[in-house]
């Protein structure tokens, strides 16, 4: 079974996420989702998220193409969970671009994926702000 891992924030999840899950998916068999948590947001990331880490991993549960989800608590967990959980592919969206070549070294394939156009959490809470 080909092992797929992604990592992310998802708050507010809405169609950027699900095209991101999905083409993920499509690179194996199982996917498997780290969910960064609410203190790793606030401290590391200087994101302040809408829905709490268990409101975010309940929808991201619901997404059919997501199998498993993991809580993301620092920078330096990717390598032991690409150990732990036997990961093949590591996906991520191309913002990222670049940014995780190391982990090639641990024996994944590394691929970016093109972000979807004119939708992310922050917009839409700009958006919203602005009416
Ligand atoms: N993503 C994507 N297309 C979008 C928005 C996000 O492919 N339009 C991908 C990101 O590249 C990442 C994953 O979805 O791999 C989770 O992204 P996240 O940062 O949680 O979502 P954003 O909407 O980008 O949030 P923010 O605006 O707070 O940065």
């Amino acid at each position: 079974m080909k092992r797929v891992i992604t990592y992310g924030t998802f708050d507010l999840l809405h169609y950027g996420h699900i095209n991101l899950l999905k083409r993920a998916k499509s690179l194996g068999d199982y996917l498997i989702v780290g969910l960064s948590t609410d203190e790793f947001n606030d401290k590391e990331k200087n994101k302040e998220c809408y829905f709490d880490y268990e409101n975010r991993k309940s929808l991201l549960d619901a997404v059919r193409y997501v199998d498993l989800v993991i809580p993301e608590e620092n920078w330096e967990q990717k390598i032991s969970d690409i150990q732990k959980y036997n990961v093949d592919v590591f996906v991520i969206g191309d913002d990222w671009k670049g940014k995780f070549d190391y982990l090639k070294d641990f024996g994944v394939e590394v691929v970016y994926l093109p972000r979807t156009k004119e939708i992310s959490t922050s917009k839409i809470k700009d958006d919203l702000n602005r009416r």
